[in-house]
């Protein structure tokens, strides 16, 4: 359902996410209202969302002045039990129960730390999203995944539970950082090239330095996650479509972070990724050379080519067979067959992820001229 350009609405898993300027007008009347139960009320926010959005919240929504607050180191280094052990206890001195309602205000390491945090607490609390990246506000806040991150693999402890309502107000992108509007930009990207070929269309006209608001393209992202995750909320088959870019995309995430002083973004280890998926798609599923340079192209254009050097490879292919979208020992990747049509579930030769890391390291000099 689609309210009106100022406030629209989607349905996801049963619970409504809310778009557009008018959000937080919502958000307090929903306070007042669906929320009312709810006794005690806590914002998990990031020292950053807590400098750059909360004063925001808070003068929007007053009732939310009342709100304990919890304030968490930022950044995917700190996605971790250990920040989660924080939030339990700062819950559990300050009175939370069954009954308390959390509110995560942040990117996505807010919301899949804050969703696990509540998910986990008492068996379980009801929780809000309020992302404030282009990832949460398109990807990371909707559709229930939370979870930290163990030894820096990526998200290997977890669940899956929806939040009560995803509240998405685009004015606090005027903070975020270019790196991170770029890291958005990415899965974005990704969401086109999975699933919608005139949304990919119109990302290539309307290059990310051109665009001045984003409601309309978060909508349309919005959209396509919330349409993927309803056909299929506990990822038992197709809401692994999602995953194009993903499996070696995490490699590339945790291999920066291993090793990296300032290591990638999760969308520049994604866009790193769907540039080698595009690659394996190509070798395995047919899907056609001009399409497969044009994507390849466009990351290139927006995200600066992360070096590697072949020494590096064996410990990135490594890092994949771990991953727990793996079946049976088996790589299991989503491929791309052709600009806005994945498939789900092909398994991969780890040969093939070797050979096309090998292609990464050249492409820049192969295509973009
Ligand atoms: N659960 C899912 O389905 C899902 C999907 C995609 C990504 N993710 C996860 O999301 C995480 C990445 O999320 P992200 O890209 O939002 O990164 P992030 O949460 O780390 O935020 C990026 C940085 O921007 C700061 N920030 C956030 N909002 C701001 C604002 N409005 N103004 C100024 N600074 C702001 C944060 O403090 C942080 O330093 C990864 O951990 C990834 O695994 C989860």
């Amino acid at each position: 359902m689609i309210l009106s350009k100022k406030l629209r609405t989607l349905d996801v898993a049963g619970s409504p996410l809310y778009l557009g300027p008018e959000v937080l007008v919502e958000l307090a009347s929903q306070l007042e209202t669906v929320f009312k139960g709810k006794q005690n009320i806590f914002i998990i926010a990031d020292k950053n969302t807590a400098q750059h959005c909360l004063p925001i919240l808070l003068e929007q929504v007053p009732l939310l002045n009342r709100a304990y607050q919890i304030i968490v180191k930022p950044g995917e280094e700190n996605k971790t039990i250990q920040t989660c052990e924080v939030i339990w206890n700062q819950l559990a001195v300050m009175g939370a129960n069954r009954y308390s309602l959390i509110i995560n205000l942040g990117g996505g390491v807010v919301s899949d730390l804050g969703g696990f945090a509540a998910s986990t607490f008492h068996r379980g609390m009801a929780y809000i999203n309020i992302p404030t990246t282009l990832m949460a506000m398109i990807d990371a806040g909707i559709g229930g995944k939370t979870g930290v991150d163990l030894a820096s693999l990526k998200n290997l402890v977890g669940l899956f539970s929806h939040p009560a309502g995803v509240f998405v107000w685009p004015g606090f992108l005027k903070t975020l950082p270019h790196r991170y509007m770029l890291s958005g930009y990415a899965e974005m990207m990704k969401h086109a090239a999975i699933a919608d070929v005139d949304f990919w269309k119109k990302l290539l006209k309307m290059p990310m330095a051109l665009t001045k608001t984003w409601d309309d393209q978060i909508y349309h992202a919005a959209l396509i996650k919330c349409k993927i995750v309803n056909g299929d909320p506990m990822e038992t088959g197709s809401r692994r479509l999602l995953n194009f870019g993903h499996t070696i995309g995490h490699a590339f995430e945790t291999y920066s972070l291993r090793h990296d002083e300032s290591p990638l973004s999760h969308g520049e280890a994604v866009a790193m990724g769907m540039i080698c998926e595009a690659y394996i798609s190509y070798r395995m599923v047919d899907f056609p050379h001009p399409q497969r340079d044009e994507l390849i192209k466009n990351i290139l254009l927006n995200f600066d080519h992360y070096n590697i050097d072949t020494s590096a490879i064996d410990e990135l292919v490594e890092i994949t067979i771990y991953d727990k979208k793996n079946q049976n020992g088996n790589v299991m990747l989503t491929l791309v067959k052709e600009i806005g049509k994945a498939i789900d579930g092909q398994q991969c030769e780890t040969a093939l992820i070797r050979e096309s890391l090998f292609r990464y390291t050249d492409f820049r000099r192969h295509i973009v001229r």
